[in-house]
C-alpha cells in the first residue's frame, strides 16, 4: 500500500525531485520507511536519485507487475482491485479456477511473471518467458446464461485494442474470435473459461497474455514468423505495468456498458477493429475448411460465412486464415 502510494507521488511529479519531508507528509509514514521503500524499488530494478536537501527522484522505472506497479495507473472502480501475483506458475488459468471456487471477487485477479505451463486455445500451450509478457487471468461473475459468454471474449479483444493504443500508440486487428494481431501477427491471446451449470454461469476466466518484451529469439523457431511483440513493432521496451493497468481500465469501460446495454455497443466496436469481416476468409472447422465472404458475427458471436453458392454457414470455433 505503501509502495503504491510512493509511486503514485513519483508518477504525479516526473521528474522531479520531491523532498523525503512532503513525500512523508503525504504517505503519513515515516522518513525511515520512505528510505527502506526506496531501497526495495532499487532492489526491483528502479533508478532513484536522492541528493542532499531536494530529496529523491524518479529516474527510470523497473519492470515489476506487482500489484503496487499496476495499481498506480488503474482508474478502475472494481476490476483488479485484488491482484494475486505469481513470480512463476504453471497457468494463471489454473489458480483463477481454483481462487472462483474459493468464492474470489468479480474483478479478482492473477498475474505471473513467468508461466511454465500457459493453457492457449484448443488444448495448445502458449509461451510466456520469464518477464517478457503479460501473463493474467481475470475473474467474472456475470449474470450471463453460458451461451453468452463468447461475448465477453469478443468484448476482451476490444478492449485489448483499444487499451494497446491507448499505451503505445499502435494499431492492432483482431482475427476472430479472439487473436490480437498486428502487422498480420499474433501479439495477444486470449482464452475464456468458464464453471458452469447448464443454465447458470458461477465464474468466467478470462485469460490474456500479450507479448510485450519478446525480441525475435524469444520466440520458439516454430512461431518466430507468425509471432511479434510490442517492443519488435514500437523498437522500444514497453511498461508491462502500464500494459496492464490500461487493459484493466479499457476492460471495466467496456463490461459496465455491455452490462447496461448489451452486446450491441461492443459487437459494433469489434466490426470496426476485425481484419475478419467484410472480407474473404478460409475457415479451417474441426470437420472442413469452408471458403466465403464474412457477414460479420452474430450477437452470440458466431461468425457468419457466405459460400460461393450463397450458403450462410455459422462458423462457432474455426481457424481463419485471410
Ligand atoms: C490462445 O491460444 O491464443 C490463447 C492464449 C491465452 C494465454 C493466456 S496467458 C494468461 C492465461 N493463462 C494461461 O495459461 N493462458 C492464458
Amino acid at each position: 500500500m505503501l509502495k503504491e502510494k510512493l509511486l503514485k507521488v513519483f508518477a504525479e511529479n516526473p521528474n522531479e525531485f520531491i523532498s523525503g519531508e512532503k513525500i512523508s507528509q503525504q504517505l503519513g509514514c515515516t522518513r525511515t520507511a520512505i528510505w527502506k521503500h526506496i531501497d526495495e524499488l532499487r532492489k526491483n530494478g528502479y533508478e532513484v536519485e536522492s541528493a542532499p536537501r531536494k530529496g529523491y527522484r524518479l529516474v527510470r522505472k523497473g519492470d515489476g507487475i506487482h500489484s503496487h506497479e499496476i495499481k498506480v495507473g488503474l482508474q478502475t472502480k472494481r476490476i483488479g482491485h485484488e491482484i494475486s501475483y505469481y513470480e512463476e506458475t504453471d497457468s494463471t488459468q489454473i489458480i483463477a479456477h481454483q481462487l472462483a471456487q474459493n468464492q474470489a471477487n468479480e474483478g479478482h485477479i492473477v498475474i505471473a511473471n513467468e508461466q511454465t505451463a500457459g493453457k492457449g486455445r484448443l488444448g495448445r500451450t502458449w509461451h510466456s518467458r520469464q518477464g517478457t509478457s503479460v501473463s493474467m487471468s481475470l475473474i467474472l461473475r456475470p449474470e450471463l446464461p453460458p451461451q453468452k459468454t463468447p461475448q465477453l471474449t469478443l468484448l476482451t479483444a476490444v478492449a485489448v485494442v483499444r487499451a494497446i493504443h491507448a499505451n503505445t500508440g499502435l494499431d492492432c486487428q483482431i482475427k476472430w474470435p479472439n487473436d490480437v494481431l498486428i502487422n498480420g501477427k499474433k501479439l495477444v491471446g486470449i482464452l475464456t473459461e468458464m464453471q458452469a451449470d447448464p443454465d447458470f454461469v458461477h465464474s468466467v476466466i478470462i485469460g490474456i497474455g500479450v507479448n510485450v518484451n519478446q525480441s525475435r529469439e524469444d520466440f520458439d523457431p516454430d512461431i518466430r514468423d507468425i509471432a511479434t511483440s510490442l517492443l519488435l513493432e514500437k523498437n522500444e521496451p514497453v511498461d508491462r505495468a502500464a500494459v496492464i493497468s490500461a487493459i484493466l481500465n479499457e476492460f471495466e469501460l467496456l463490461y459496465d456498458l455491455y452490462l447496461e446495454e448489451g452486446f450491441s455497443p461492443i459487437k459494433t466496436l469489434w466490426e470496426a477493429y476485425s481484419m475478419s469481416v467484410g472480407t474473404n476468409i478460409y475457415a479451417r472447422t474441426m470437420k472442413e475448411v469452408l471458403y466465403g465472404y464474412a457477414v460479420g458475427i452474430t450477437d452470440d458471436g458466431v461468425l457468419l460465412l457466405r459460400d460461393e453458392s450463397g450458403e450462410t454457414h455459422s462458423i462457432y470455433s474455426a481457424d481463419i486464415e485471410i
